[in-house]
């Protein structure tokens, strides 16, 4: 087994936000102190997929799957143990050493810097191809210059380019350059038909070269000419490229003088806006906004203005936008510009000095949230009036602060000639019955899960779920109080034959002698495959909200295993009589 330094797994986990490196992959909402979002490993339609990033673990109340970043990364990536910190040291940017005997070099190994220079050079071949001969070329030039009107300054400024109207003509000049198919493939550049023959993944569009914050280029976007779909076709991730991770034009942006960034939907909007003077301009990659990306701007500004799209999908991900952006702890703040669907078209219509008017009027994320409410309604209609308080109340009561939720509370009390002191009790009314409902959903499910046990990991469960209810609840109680584990190892107060079931043998096997050999717990990871680490993470999950952790409850616990372990050795059954008490004395309700 490859090793990898203690000290800095533990270092990559504290370092690993699992709720933005989740967000990288599931679109995740709050609920409550949680997100929850559609599971990744199975497929549903209403989300049982959990992020708990106070305990920086996961859960699928689906099926079952379950852990912290690791286990996650583990699962998605298809990578092994070492491979998934790896891979989660990187994004951290931490330094990864691995003992060198046991160092498994990995098939696929490509090299970034080779990878680097293959996309500098593919980026110099569509850019001279613009100004070329090739089949299409000149048409390229002028749906730059002519339909889209952009200099040639900013052409070059951009490094714009083409690539030609022809099956293989790129790739067979970037094997002549010597890079292997394989790796062109891999730098999403080529592909290959079913035949086995290679062919030029863009062909016949104009090219966009999207370049990192450190000047490499990382990937490409290319656009059709006319009409034909799609319009764009955007790098995959690659080696050295991941969609979620990046954002275009943010190698200039990133340079401005400006307090903000803009954030933009599309590559013409970004250059458009370059071009009439606003370089603090990005945009996504063609996909929504990610905690990453938003995490990203943060490291060069304090503050965002977001200039989606005016058409109903770019509304859409404007709040979408608005929520990550926040999350994240940026100012958000929000325009549209008027009558044109795009910042592109509107500069072109309008000029900047509009563009620069509607900048500086650019709303906080409640106004534009109430302005969208109010242009839905006419409030001088009594019935109509009411619909939009009771949307805006609800908008209210998904605020977090209090001191914020008065100041709206104010601006709607004034807008509507309604009492504040009403508004208040409303919003505080919708807050009290979210809490409820959500507790009382985590309630049912707690239900289920101690009555749905047909078993694969850990098979002996059924044989004698009393026993093995209180193993989990004891292994809980050693995972979740590390006073307990001094406790219990400390005296020797339960030895690995008291427990019944294999698999709990196992995790309690892991866990003393981690105890033993650091103090700490084991990375269940590196002993248990995910499926196992999810059923480790929900023993531990499922008693979190039981808050009593007094030396008292473990003696207990251990102490009723202990019987419940005599009761089935002597009788062959077991009750759940004796494990309910323990349940209701833990819950401080006996
Ligand atoms: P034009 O002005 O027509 O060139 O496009 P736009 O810049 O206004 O882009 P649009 O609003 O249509 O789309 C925004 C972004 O989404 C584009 O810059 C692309 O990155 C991406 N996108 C648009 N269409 C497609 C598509 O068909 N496929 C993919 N993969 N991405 C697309
Ligand atoms: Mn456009």
């Amino acid at each position: 087994m490859a090793m990898i330094n203690k000290a800095v797994i533990e270092e990559v986990i504290m370092r690993t936000d699992i709720q933005s490196l989740i967000s990288g992959y599931v679109s995740l909402k709050r609920a409550g102190s949680m997100y929850k979002g559609l599971c990744p490993f199975h497929s549903e339609k209403s989300p049982s997929f959990t992020v708990y990033p106070q305990t920086n673990s996961f859960y699928c109340f689906g099926c079952g799957s379950g852990g912290d970043a690791v286990t996650f990364i583990k699962q998605i990536e298809h990578l092994d143990y070492p491979d998934a910190v790896e891979f989660l040291a990187r994004r951290a940017g931490i330094t990864v050493i691995r003992d060198e005997k046991s160092f498994v070099p990995k098939e696929k190994k490509f090299d970034k810097s080779r990878m680097y220079s293959m996309n500098v050079d593919a980026a110099n071949y569509f850019h001279r191809a613009l100004f070329s001969d090739l089949p299409g070329a000149k048409e390229a030039l002028s749906y730059f210059t002519e339909k889209r009107k952009l200099s040639l300054a900013t052409i070059k400024h951009f490094g714009l380019g083409y690539a030609p109207d022809s099956f293989d003509i790129f790739s067979k000049y970037m094997i002549s350059k010597g890079y292997t198919y394989e790796e062109l493939v891999a730098g999403f550049l080529c592909g290959k038909s079913e035949k086995g023959n290679y062919y030029d993944s863009f062909r016949k569009r104009v090219m966009f070269p999207i370049i990192d914050v450190a000047g490499n280029v990382i990937a490409f976007g290319g656009r059709v000419l006319d009409d034909t779909k799609p319009k764009y076709k955007n790098s995959s991730d690659t080696p050295v490229f991941k969609k979620s991770r990046n954002l275009f034009a943010l190698n200039f942006a990133r340079h401005t003088s400006s307090e903000e960034l803009i954030l933009c939907e599309g590559y013409m909007d970004v250059i458009a806006l370059h071009s009439a003077g606003f370089t603090n301009a990005v945009a996504t990659l063609g996909t929504a906004i990610t905690s990453e990306q938003a995490r990203l701007m943060s490291r060069y500004t304090k503050k965002v203005i977001i200039c989606y799209d005016s058409d109903e999908a770019g509304q859409t991900a404007t709040a979408k936008a608005l929520k990550i952006i926040g999350e994240v702890g940026l100012d958000v703040r929000v325009i549209v510009v008027p009558g044109s669907k795009d910042p592109d078209e509107y500069i072109k219509s309008y000029g900047s000095d509009k563009f620069r008017e509607v900048l500086n009027g650019a709303k906080m994320e409640f106004t534009y949230k109430m302005d969208n409410i109010l242009a839905k309604h006419d409030i001088n209609l009594p019935h109509d009036k009411v619909n939009a308080l009771g949307e805006l109340e609800r908008e209210i009561s998904r605020v977090y602060s209090e001191a914020e939720r008065d100041v709206y509370i104010k601006i709607v009390s004034k807008k509507f000639d309604v009492d504040a002191k009403s508004i208040k009790s409303d919003v505080e009314r919708i807050i009290n019955k979210n809490i409820r409902e959500y507790k009382k959903s985590e309630e049912e499910r707690a239900k289920q899960t101690v009555a749905g046990y047909s078993d694969k990991i850990n098979p002996d469960f059924a044989k004698a779920p009393a026993v093995a209810k209180h193993e989990e609840i004891i292994l809980a109680l050693l995972m979740l109080y590390p006073e307990h584990r001094k406790t219990v190892f400390g005296e020797n107060l339960l030895r690995i034959d008291d427990f019944f079931t294999d698999f709990n043998k196992r995790v309690f096997e892991s866990i003393e002698k981690a105890y033993r050999e650091f103090g700490d717990l084991p990375d269940f990871n590196e002993f248990f495959s995910p499926e196992e680490v999810g059923r480790i993470t929900k023993m531990k999950l499922t008693r979190m909200a039981l808050s009593a952790n007094g030396d008292e409850v473990l003696r207990e616990s251990i102490s009723s295993l202990k019987s419940s372990m005599q009761k089935k050795n002597s009788s062959g059954t077991s009750t759940f009589e004796d494990l309910t008490n323990l349940i209701n004395k833990m819950r401080g309700e006996s």
